[in-house]
Protein backbone atom coordinates (compact mmCIF):
# COMPACT_ATOMS: atom_id res chain seq x y z
CA UNK A 1 0.00 0.00 0.00
CA UNK A 2 0.86 3.26 -0.96
CA UNK A 3 0.84 6.08 2.23
CA UNK A 4 2.17 9.05 4.06
CA UNK A 5 1.36 9.80 7.41
CA UNK A 6 -0.33 12.48 8.65
CA UNK A 7 -0.58 13.80 11.74
CA UNK A 8 -2.82 16.47 12.91
CA UNK A 9 -1.16 19.76 13.60
CA UNK A 10 -1.19 19.80 17.56
CA UNK A 11 -2.02 23.92 17.39
CA UNK A 12 -4.55 23.39 14.53
CA UNK A 13 -6.12 20.78 16.33
CA UNK A 14 -5.84 22.33 19.67
CA UNK A 15 -8.17 25.79 18.43
CA UNK A 16 -10.75 23.00 16.42
CA UNK A 17 -11.23 21.52 19.83
CA UNK A 18 -11.30 24.60 21.43
CA UNK A 19 -14.23 25.76 19.50
CA UNK A 20 -16.50 22.99 20.29
CA UNK A 21 -19.31 24.96 21.40
CA UNK A 22 -18.88 24.64 25.40
CA UNK A 23 -19.60 27.03 27.96
CA UNK A 24 -18.17 27.37 31.59
CA UNK A 25 -21.54 25.47 32.73
CA UNK A 26 -21.50 23.33 30.11
CA UNK A 27 -18.03 22.34 30.82
CA UNK A 28 -18.03 22.04 34.63
CA UNK A 29 -20.86 19.12 34.02
CA UNK A 30 -18.87 17.74 31.50
CA UNK A 31 -15.78 17.28 33.94
CA UNK A 32 -18.59 15.99 37.07
CA UNK A 33 -20.12 13.50 34.42
CA UNK A 34 -16.68 11.72 34.88
CA UNK A 35 -16.71 12.59 38.75
CA UNK A 36 -20.28 10.25 39.15
CA UNK A 37 -19.15 7.73 36.47
CA UNK A 38 -16.76 7.37 38.80
CA UNK A 39 -18.84 6.61 41.66
CA UNK A 40 -18.00 9.82 43.46
CA UNK A 41 -20.71 10.89 46.70
CA UNK A 42 -18.78 13.94 47.07
CA UNK A 43 -17.20 16.67 44.42
CA UNK A 44 -16.16 19.96 45.55
CA UNK A 45 -15.86 22.68 42.76
CA UNK A 46 -13.73 25.49 43.77
CA UNK A 47 -13.17 28.75 42.23
CA UNK A 48 -10.13 30.33 43.27
CA UNK A 49 -9.58 34.33 42.16
CA UNK A 50 -6.68 35.51 41.65
CA UNK A 51 -6.17 37.48 38.32
CA UNK A 52 -4.48 35.90 35.45
CA UNK A 53 -3.46 33.15 37.87
CA UNK A 54 -7.11 32.11 38.57
CA UNK A 55 -8.03 28.97 38.87
CA UNK A 56 -10.81 26.48 38.75
CA UNK A 57 -10.71 22.94 40.89
CA UNK A 58 -12.59 19.95 41.10
CA UNK A 59 -12.04 17.16 43.33
CA UNK A 60 -14.05 13.68 43.91
CA UNK A 61 -13.94 11.02 45.98
CA UNK A 62 -14.56 8.12 43.10
CA UNK A 63 -12.23 5.17 42.16
CA UNK A 64 -9.71 6.95 41.04
CA UNK A 65 -7.05 6.41 37.91
CA UNK A 66 -3.88 4.16 37.94
CA UNK A 67 -1.08 5.76 35.72
CA UNK A 68 -1.77 4.12 32.74
CA UNK A 69 -5.74 4.72 32.75
CA UNK A 70 -5.28 8.15 33.79
CA UNK A 71 -2.31 8.61 31.01
CA UNK A 72 -4.78 6.85 28.71
CA UNK A 73 -7.40 9.44 30.18
CA UNK A 74 -5.57 12.44 28.95
CA UNK A 75 -5.12 11.43 25.29
CA UNK A 76 -7.58 13.11 23.22
CA UNK A 77 -9.53 10.09 21.78
CA UNK A 78 -9.10 7.76 24.42
CA UNK A 79 -12.26 5.70 23.81
CA UNK A 80 -13.90 4.77 21.15
CA UNK A 81 -17.77 6.35 20.93
CA UNK A 82 -19.19 2.76 19.72
CA UNK A 83 -18.16 0.45 22.55
CA UNK A 84 -20.75 -0.23 24.46
CA UNK A 85 -20.26 1.15 27.85
CA UNK A 86 -21.41 0.42 31.28
CA UNK A 87 -25.29 0.89 31.90
CA UNK A 88 -24.81 4.07 34.72
CA UNK A 89 -21.72 5.29 32.11
CA UNK A 90 -22.37 8.91 31.46
CA UNK A 91 -19.56 9.21 29.13
CA UNK A 92 -19.49 8.22 25.34
CA UNK A 93 -16.79 9.75 23.22
CA UNK A 94 -13.64 9.83 24.88
CA UNK A 95 -13.05 13.12 24.69
CA UNK A 96 -15.41 15.40 27.74
CA UNK A 97 -12.30 15.74 30.32
CA UNK A 98 -10.35 17.30 26.79
CA UNK A 99 -12.62 19.10 25.02
CA UNK A 100 -14.56 20.46 28.09
CA UNK A 101 -11.24 21.75 29.88
CA UNK A 102 -9.67 23.28 26.61
CA UNK A 103 -12.57 25.21 25.90
CA UNK A 104 -11.94 26.92 29.38
CA UNK A 105 -8.20 27.11 29.89
CA UNK A 106 -4.57 26.57 28.29
CA UNK A 107 -3.06 24.49 31.81
CA UNK A 108 -4.79 21.22 32.67
CA UNK A 109 -3.60 19.32 35.36
CA UNK A 110 -5.38 15.98 36.38
CA UNK A 111 -4.11 14.35 39.46
CA UNK A 112 -5.36 10.84 40.77
CA UNK A 113 -5.18 8.00 42.89
CA UNK A 114 -6.65 4.62 43.41
CA UNK A 115 -7.52 3.22 47.12
CA UNK A 116 -4.23 2.32 47.95
CA UNK A 117 -2.24 3.01 44.76
CA UNK A 118 0.12 5.92 44.03
CA UNK A 119 -0.78 9.51 43.23
CA UNK A 120 0.08 10.19 39.75
CA UNK A 121 -0.17 13.45 37.38
CA UNK A 122 -0.49 14.74 34.13
CA UNK A 123 -0.55 17.91 33.22
CA UNK A 124 -1.25 19.20 29.39
CA UNK A 125 0.08 23.02 28.56
CA UNK A 126 -1.13 24.36 25.22
CA UNK A 127 1.59 26.92 24.96
CA UNK A 128 4.31 23.85 25.71
CA UNK A 129 2.23 21.71 23.07
CA UNK A 130 2.18 24.39 20.29
CA UNK A 131 5.64 25.37 20.90
CA UNK A 132 7.07 22.11 20.03
CA UNK A 133 4.30 20.74 17.55
CA UNK A 134 4.75 17.45 19.79
CA UNK A 135 1.47 15.97 21.88
CA UNK A 136 3.77 16.13 24.78
CA UNK A 137 1.87 15.66 27.66
CA UNK A 138 3.68 16.44 30.89
CA UNK A 139 4.24 14.48 34.04
CA UNK A 140 4.26 16.72 36.88
CA UNK A 141 1.60 19.01 37.95
CA UNK A 142 0.84 23.07 37.03
CA UNK A 143 1.89 25.52 39.17
CA UNK A 144 -1.47 25.85 40.28
CA UNK A 145 -2.52 22.26 40.85
CA UNK A 146 0.60 21.75 43.26
CA UNK A 147 -0.80 24.18 45.71
CA UNK A 148 -4.01 22.20 45.90
CA UNK A 149 -1.91 19.02 45.97
CA UNK A 150 -0.11 20.33 49.14
CA UNK A 151 -3.37 19.61 50.74
CA UNK A 152 -4.51 16.62 49.76
CA UNK A 153 -3.46 13.13 51.68
CA UNK A 154 -4.76 10.08 52.92
CA UNK A 155 -5.72 6.55 51.84
CA UNK A 156 -8.46 6.75 50.04
CA UNK A 157 -9.17 6.85 46.11
CA UNK A 158 -9.85 10.68 44.61
CA UNK A 159 -9.14 12.66 41.24
CA UNK A 160 -8.60 16.32 41.11
CA UNK A 161 -8.79 18.09 37.80
CA UNK A 162 -7.55 21.68 38.06
CA UNK A 163 -7.85 24.31 35.20
CA UNK A 164 -5.86 27.59 35.15
CA UNK A 165 -4.83 29.90 32.76
CA UNK A 166 -8.35 30.44 31.66
CA UNK A 167 -7.76 33.01 29.04
CA UNK A 168 -11.45 33.69 28.05
CA UNK A 169 -12.96 33.78 31.78
CA UNK A 170 -10.42 36.12 33.43
CA UNK A 171 -7.41 36.47 30.47
CA UNK A 172 -4.47 38.62 31.55
CA UNK A 173 -6.40 41.06 34.30
CA UNK A 174 -4.32 41.74 37.78
CA UNK A 175 -6.29 40.35 40.84
CA UNK A 176 -7.19 43.85 41.76
CA UNK A 177 -9.28 44.38 38.81
CA UNK A 178 -13.22 44.57 40.31
CA UNK A 179 -14.85 44.67 37.08
CA UNK A 180 -13.16 40.90 36.49
CA UNK A 181 -13.55 39.69 39.73
CA UNK A 182 -16.91 39.91 39.69
CA UNK A 183 -17.49 38.93 36.14
CA UNK A 184 -15.85 36.02 37.43
CA UNK A 185 -17.94 35.25 40.81
CA UNK A 186 -21.25 35.64 38.52
CA UNK A 187 -19.65 32.84 36.27
CA UNK A 188 -19.40 30.81 39.43
CA UNK A 189 -23.37 31.52 40.17
CA UNK A 190 -24.55 30.72 36.57
CA UNK A 191 -22.37 26.97 37.00
CA UNK A 192 -24.21 26.73 40.36
CA UNK A 193 -27.81 27.22 38.21
CA UNK A 194 -26.47 24.98 35.62
CA UNK A 195 -25.05 21.62 38.17
CA UNK A 196 -28.62 22.10 40.51
CA UNK A 197 -30.77 21.39 37.52
CA UNK A 198 -28.41 19.28 35.32
CA UNK A 199 -27.90 16.37 38.53
CA UNK A 200 -31.27 17.24 40.33
CA UNK A 201 -31.97 13.88 40.23
CA UNK A 202 -28.45 12.58 42.20
CA UNK A 203 -28.69 15.56 44.17
CA UNK A 204 -32.11 14.55 45.60
CA UNK A 205 -31.12 11.56 46.32
CA UNK A 206 -28.39 12.27 48.60
CA UNK A 207 -26.77 9.51 46.27
CA UNK A 208 -24.12 12.81 45.75
CA UNK A 209 -23.38 15.87 47.44
CA UNK A 210 -21.40 18.98 45.06
CA UNK A 211 -19.95 22.53 47.15
CA UNK A 212 -18.86 24.78 45.06
CA UNK A 213 -16.73 27.03 47.65
CA UNK A 214 -17.57 25.02 50.09
CA UNK A 215 -21.59 25.68 49.43
CA UNK A 216 -23.72 23.11 49.46
CA UNK A 217 -25.74 22.82 46.30
CA UNK A 218 -28.70 22.61 46.39
CA UNK A 219 -31.33 20.50 43.79
CA UNK A 220 -33.80 22.29 41.50
CA UNK A 221 -36.15 19.92 40.47
CA UNK A 222 -38.79 21.42 37.51
CA UNK A 223 -41.50 18.96 38.48
CA UNK A 224 -42.64 20.25 41.42
CA UNK A 225 -43.41 16.68 42.33
CA UNK A 226 -44.22 17.17 45.87
CA UNK A 227 -47.07 20.27 45.44
CA UNK A 228 -50.29 19.18 45.77
CA UNK A 229 -52.08 20.99 43.07
CA UNK A 230 -49.25 19.51 40.24
CA UNK A 231 -50.75 17.03 37.92
CA UNK A 232 -48.75 13.84 36.66
CA UNK A 233 -49.77 11.28 34.11
CA UNK A 234 -49.25 7.52 34.45
CA UNK A 235 -45.41 7.26 33.05
CA UNK A 236 -45.67 5.95 29.42
CA UNK A 237 -43.11 3.84 27.94
CA UNK A 238 -42.54 3.97 24.37
CA UNK A 239 -40.23 0.84 22.69
CA UNK A 240 -36.98 2.15 21.20
CA UNK A 241 -34.59 -0.78 19.59
CA UNK A 242 -33.64 -2.86 22.34
CA UNK A 243 -34.38 -0.17 24.95
CA UNK A 244 -37.17 2.37 25.83
CA UNK A 245 -38.40 5.85 26.55
CA UNK A 246 -39.64 6.54 29.28
CA UNK A 247 -42.51 9.71 29.39
CA UNK A 248 -44.10 11.62 32.17
CA UNK A 249 -45.86 14.65 31.86
CA UNK A 250 -46.67 16.95 34.13
CA UNK A 251 -48.70 20.04 34.64
CA UNK A 252 -47.53 22.60 37.22
CA UNK A 253 -49.75 24.22 39.69
CA UNK A 254 -51.04 27.80 38.40
CA UNK A 255 -49.69 30.55 39.77
CA UNK A 256 -52.88 31.32 41.73
CA UNK A 257 -51.99 28.16 43.81
CA UNK A 258 -48.24 29.13 44.82
CA UNK A 259 -46.72 31.88 46.98
CA UNK A 260 -45.03 34.26 45.37
CA UNK A 261 -42.09 32.77 46.64
CA UNK A 262 -42.87 29.32 44.98
CA UNK A 263 -43.54 31.00 42.11
CA UNK A 264 -40.01 32.80 41.50
CA UNK A 265 -38.25 29.73 43.07
CA UNK A 266 -39.95 27.02 40.44
CA UNK A 267 -39.60 29.62 37.08
CA UNK A 268 -36.20 28.22 36.58
CA UNK A 269 -33.35 29.31 34.89
CA UNK A 270 -34.99 30.79 31.97
CA UNK A 271 -38.25 31.46 33.21
CA UNK A 272 -41.56 29.88 33.43
CA UNK A 273 -42.21 30.41 29.83
CA UNK A 274 -38.58 29.31 28.63
CA UNK A 275 -38.99 26.04 30.93
CA UNK A 276 -41.93 24.84 29.31
CA UNK A 277 -41.84 21.58 27.00
CA UNK A 278 -39.24 18.03 27.41
CA UNK A 279 -36.44 17.82 29.76
CA UNK A 280 -34.46 14.93 28.48
CA UNK A 281 -32.55 13.23 30.58
CA UNK A 282 -30.03 10.19 29.92
CA UNK A 283 -29.11 8.08 32.74
CA UNK A 284 -30.84 10.72 34.93
CA UNK A 285 -28.36 13.23 33.88
CA UNK A 286 -30.24 16.27 32.21
CA UNK A 287 -29.50 16.96 28.62
CA UNK A 288 -31.74 19.12 27.38
CA UNK A 289 -34.57 21.57 29.13
CA UNK A 290 -37.44 23.43 28.57
CA UNK A 291 -37.96 22.36 24.56
CA UNK A 292 -40.53 21.17 22.49
CA UNK A 293 -37.62 19.92 20.07
CA UNK A 294 -39.39 20.81 17.10
CA UNK A 295 -42.36 17.86 17.66
CA UNK A 296 -45.09 18.64 15.21
CA UNK A 297 -45.13 18.54 11.31
CA UNK A 298 -46.49 20.78 9.40
CA UNK A 299 -47.21 23.00 12.77
CA UNK A 300 -44.62 22.63 15.21
CA UNK A 301 -45.88 23.04 18.44
CA UNK A 302 -44.35 26.20 19.44
CA UNK A 303 -43.59 28.03 22.71
CA UNK A 304 -46.36 29.57 23.92
CA UNK A 305 -47.37 31.37 27.10
CA UNK A 306 -50.56 29.20 27.06
CA UNK A 307 -48.24 26.02 27.60
CA UNK A 308 -45.83 27.54 30.17
CA UNK A 309 -47.21 24.98 33.24
CA UNK A 310 -46.80 21.82 30.88
CA UNK A 311 -43.10 20.17 31.91
CA UNK A 312 -42.43 16.79 30.31
CA UNK A 313 -39.67 14.61 31.29
CA UNK A 314 -38.39 11.90 28.93
CA UNK A 315 -35.39 9.32 30.27
CA UNK A 316 -33.30 7.71 28.17
CA UNK A 317 -30.62 5.16 28.73
CA UNK A 318 -27.08 5.07 26.94
CA UNK A 319 -27.61 2.60 24.65
CA UNK A 320 -29.48 4.77 22.29
CA UNK A 321 -26.75 7.61 22.16
CA UNK A 322 -26.43 7.38 18.00
CA UNK A 323 -30.48 7.26 17.66
CA UNK A 324 -30.29 10.33 19.53
CA UNK A 325 -27.59 11.90 17.91
CA UNK A 326 -26.09 13.02 21.22
CA UNK A 327 -22.94 15.15 21.08
CA UNK A 328 -20.03 15.49 22.81
CA UNK A 329 -21.35 18.41 24.84
CA UNK A 330 -23.97 16.35 26.18
CA UNK A 331 -26.29 19.17 25.14
CA UNK A 332 -28.02 18.25 22.31
CA UNK A 333 -30.37 15.17 21.19
CA UNK A 334 -32.83 14.76 18.73
CA UNK A 335 -36.00 12.43 18.53
CA UNK A 336 -35.17 9.33 16.41
CA UNK A 337 -37.79 9.42 13.58
CA UNK A 338 -39.70 6.03 14.64
CA UNK A 339 -40.73 7.84 18.01
CA UNK A 340 -41.28 11.55 16.73
CA UNK A 341 -45.03 10.48 16.44
CA UNK A 342 -46.02 8.85 19.05
CA UNK A 343 -44.10 11.84 21.18
CA UNK A 344 -46.19 14.67 19.51
CA UNK A 345 -49.13 12.84 20.33
CA UNK A 346 -48.03 12.55 24.07
CA UNK A 347 -46.89 16.15 23.94
CA UNK A 348 -50.31 17.48 22.53
CA UNK A 349 -52.16 15.76 25.24
CA UNK A 350 -50.00 17.22 27.94
CA UNK A 351 -50.07 20.80 26.07
CA UNK A 352 -53.82 20.48 26.23
CA UNK A 353 -54.61 19.94 29.28
CA UNK A 354 -51.81 22.65 30.49
CA UNK A 355 -53.87 24.99 29.06
CA UNK A 356 -57.22 23.89 30.56
CA UNK A 357 -55.23 24.58 34.13
CA UNK A 358 -53.72 28.22 32.87
CA UNK A 359 -56.87 29.35 30.74
CA UNK A 360 -59.18 28.91 34.38
CA UNK A 361 -56.90 29.88 36.86
CA UNK A 362 -56.07 26.79 37.93
CA UNK A 363 -59.43 25.74 38.77
CA UNK A 364 -58.74 22.04 37.14
CA UNK A 365 -58.28 21.51 40.60
CA UNK A 366 -55.89 19.00 42.66
CA UNK A 367 -53.18 16.24 41.18
CA UNK A 368 -55.55 13.49 41.26
CA UNK A 369 -59.20 15.11 39.69
CA UNK A 370 -58.39 14.80 36.19
CA UNK A 371 -58.17 11.37 36.37
CA UNK A 372 -61.68 11.20 38.44
CA UNK A 373 -63.90 13.05 36.28
CA UNK A 374 -67.32 12.13 35.20
CA UNK A 375 -67.33 12.49 31.42
CA UNK A 376 -70.26 11.64 29.32
CA UNK A 377 -68.02 9.62 26.37
CA UNK A 378 -66.99 6.47 27.40
CA UNK A 379 -64.27 5.06 24.40
CA UNK A 380 -64.68 1.38 23.76
CA UNK A 381 -63.75 -1.74 21.49
CA UNK A 382 -66.24 -3.30 19.49
CA UNK A 383 -64.83 -6.17 17.01
CA UNK A 384 -61.57 -4.56 17.62
CA UNK A 385 -62.90 -0.62 15.95
CA UNK A 386 -62.21 2.07 18.03
CA UNK A 387 -66.16 3.58 18.96
CA UNK A 388 -66.98 6.47 21.27
CA UNK A 389 -70.48 5.42 23.09
CA UNK A 390 -72.41 8.17 25.43
CA UNK A 391 -72.81 6.87 28.90
CA UNK A 392 -76.36 6.21 29.45
CA UNK A 393 -75.70 6.33 33.34
CA UNK A 394 -74.69 9.80 33.20
CA UNK A 395 -77.26 12.41 34.81
CA UNK A 396 -78.24 14.58 31.96
CA UNK A 397 -79.07 11.37 29.88
CA UNK A 398 -80.18 9.71 32.23
CA UNK A 399 -82.48 12.67 34.01
CA UNK A 400 -83.65 12.93 30.38
CA UNK A 401 -84.85 9.97 30.00
CA UNK A 402 -86.86 9.71 33.36
CA UNK A 403 -88.35 13.10 32.83
CA UNK A 404 -89.48 12.22 29.09
CA UNK A 405 -90.00 8.33 29.83
CA UNK A 406 -92.89 8.15 26.89
CA UNK A 407 -90.30 9.15 24.04
CA UNK A 408 -87.18 6.93 25.58
CA UNK A 409 -87.15 4.22 22.68
CA UNK A 410 -86.80 7.53 20.15
CA UNK A 411 -84.19 9.02 23.17
CA UNK A 412 -81.58 5.80 22.69
CA UNK A 413 -82.45 5.87 18.52
CA UNK A 414 -80.85 9.15 18.66
CA UNK A 415 -77.88 8.33 21.09
CA UNK A 416 -77.23 5.54 18.94
CA UNK A 417 -77.60 7.03 15.77
CA UNK A 418 -75.17 10.20 17.07
CA UNK A 419 -72.78 7.39 18.68
CA UNK A 420 -72.45 5.90 14.90
CA UNK A 421 -71.93 8.93 13.36
CA UNK A 422 -68.91 10.27 15.27
CA UNK A 423 -66.84 12.06 12.73
CA UNK A 424 -63.77 9.87 13.73
CA UNK A 425 -61.72 10.52 10.69
CA UNK A 426 -62.31 13.85 10.50
CA UNK A 427 -61.08 14.89 14.14
CA UNK A 428 -58.55 12.91 13.90
CA UNK A 429 -57.28 14.85 10.64
CA UNK A 430 -58.24 17.66 11.94
CA UNK A 431 -55.91 17.47 15.17
CA UNK A 432 -53.32 15.75 13.39
CA UNK A 433 -52.97 18.98 10.89
CA UNK A 434 -53.44 21.15 13.65
CA UNK A 435 -51.60 20.34 17.09
CA UNK A 436 -52.84 23.22 19.21
CA UNK A 437 -56.17 23.57 17.63
CA UNK A 438 -58.16 21.49 20.04
CA UNK A 439 -60.58 23.92 21.48
CA UNK A 440 -61.78 23.57 25.82
CA UNK A 441 -65.12 22.62 26.18
CA UNK A 442 -67.45 25.71 25.82
CA UNK A 443 -64.71 28.33 24.80
CA UNK A 444 -66.27 30.84 22.86
CA UNK A 445 -69.93 29.65 23.33
CA UNK A 446 -72.21 32.32 24.86
CA UNK A 447 -72.41 32.27 28.70
CA UNK A 448 -76.60 32.11 29.15
CA UNK A 449 -76.16 28.36 27.18
CA UNK A 450 -73.64 27.38 29.24
CA UNK A 451 -75.49 28.30 32.22
CA UNK A 452 -78.98 26.48 30.79
CA UNK A 453 -77.36 23.43 30.54
CA UNK A 454 -75.78 23.73 33.80
CA UNK A 455 -78.77 24.39 35.03
CA UNK A 456 -80.74 21.74 33.36
CA UNK A 457 -78.12 19.08 34.47
CA UNK A 458 -78.21 20.38 38.20
CA UNK A 459 -82.22 19.88 38.18
CA UNK A 460 -81.99 16.65 36.92
CA UNK A 461 -79.47 15.82 39.99
CA UNK A 462 -81.53 17.59 42.65
CA UNK A 463 -84.28 15.76 40.57
CA UNK A 464 -82.78 12.17 41.27
CA UNK A 465 -83.00 12.82 44.92
CA UNK A 466 -79.75 14.33 46.33
CA UNK A 467 -79.52 17.68 47.70
CA UNK A 468 -78.00 20.63 46.28
CA UNK A 469 -74.75 20.80 47.87
CA UNK A 470 -74.43 17.46 46.98
CA UNK A 471 -75.87 18.25 43.07
CA UNK A 472 -73.09 21.19 43.38
CA UNK A 473 -70.14 18.97 44.47
CA UNK A 474 -70.62 16.25 41.79
CA UNK A 475 -71.28 19.16 39.21
CA UNK A 476 -67.15 20.03 40.13
CA UNK A 477 -65.97 16.62 39.42
CA UNK A 478 -67.88 16.43 35.84
CA UNK A 479 -66.42 17.39 32.58
CA UNK A 480 -66.64 20.26 31.40
CA UNK A 481 -68.06 21.77 34.72
CA UNK A 482 -64.87 21.14 36.73
CA UNK A 483 -63.65 24.34 34.62
CA UNK A 484 -66.29 26.70 35.74
CA UNK A 485 -66.16 26.26 39.43
CA UNK A 486 -67.56 30.32 39.95
CA UNK A 487 -70.68 29.31 37.82
CA UNK A 488 -71.22 26.01 39.73
CA UNK A 489 -71.30 28.42 43.02
CA UNK A 490 -74.57 30.62 42.02
CA UNK A 491 -76.68 27.55 41.30
N1 LIG B 1 -12.89 11.90 37.78
C1 LIG B 1 -12.51 10.75 37.21
N2 LIG B 1 -12.32 9.63 37.95
C2 LIG B 1 -11.94 8.47 37.39
N3 LIG B 1 -11.74 8.30 36.05
C3 LIG B 1 -11.91 9.37 35.25
C4 LIG B 1 -12.29 10.65 35.79
N4 LIG B 1 -12.38 11.53 34.76
C5 LIG B 1 -12.07 10.84 33.65
N5 LIG B 1 -11.79 9.54 33.93
C6 LIG B 1 -11.40 8.50 32.96
O1 LIG B 1 -10.96 9.17 31.82
C7 LIG B 1 -11.66 8.73 30.67
C8 LIG B 1 -11.76 9.85 29.66
O2 LIG B 1 -12.69 10.83 30.11
P1 LIG B 1 -13.42 11.74 29.03
O3 LIG B 1 -14.35 12.62 29.75
O4 LIG B 1 -12.37 12.38 28.20
O5 LIG B 1 -14.19 10.71 28.13
P2 LIG B 1 -15.48 9.83 28.48
O6 LIG B 1 -16.03 10.24 29.78
O7 LIG B 1 -15.05 8.40 28.35
O8 LIG B 1 -16.46 10.18 27.29
P3 LIG B 1 -17.12 11.64 26.96
O9 LIG B 1 -16.28 12.25 25.89
O10 LIG B 1 -18.45 11.30 26.47
O11 LIG B 1 -17.09 12.42 28.22
C9 LIG B 1 -12.97 8.22 31.20
O12 LIG B 1 -13.52 7.23 30.33
C10 LIG B 1 -12.57 7.63 32.55
O13 LIG B 1 -12.08 6.32 32.37
MG1 LIG C 1 -16.54 12.29 30.18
Amino acid sequence: MNYEITNPDPSSLIEALRALGYNLPTAIADIVDNSITAQAKNIKINFHWAGKDSSISILDDGVGMSETELSDAMRPGSRNPLDQRERSDLGRFGLGLKTASFSQCRKLCVASKTAGGCLCVRSWDLDYVTQTKEWRLRKEPTLAAEKILGELSGENSWTLVVWNDLDRLVGNVSAHDPGAQSKFLYAADHVIEHLALTFHRFLENRVLSILINKRELKPWNPFMETHDFTYQTPEERIPLGNSEVLFKGFILPHKDHLSSEEYDLNGGPRGWNGEQGFFIYRNRRLLIHGDWLRLGSPNPLRREEQFKLARIRLDLTNSTDSEWQLDVKKSTARPPSIIRERLTDLAAAIRSQARGVFAHRGQYGPKSEPQTLERPWSPRKRNGQHVYLIDRAHPMVNGLMKKFNSAKPEIESLLRFLEETVPVQQIWLDTAEQVQGQGIPYDGVDFENLRADMRILFEYLVQSGINAESARQRLRAMEPWNRYRDLIGDL
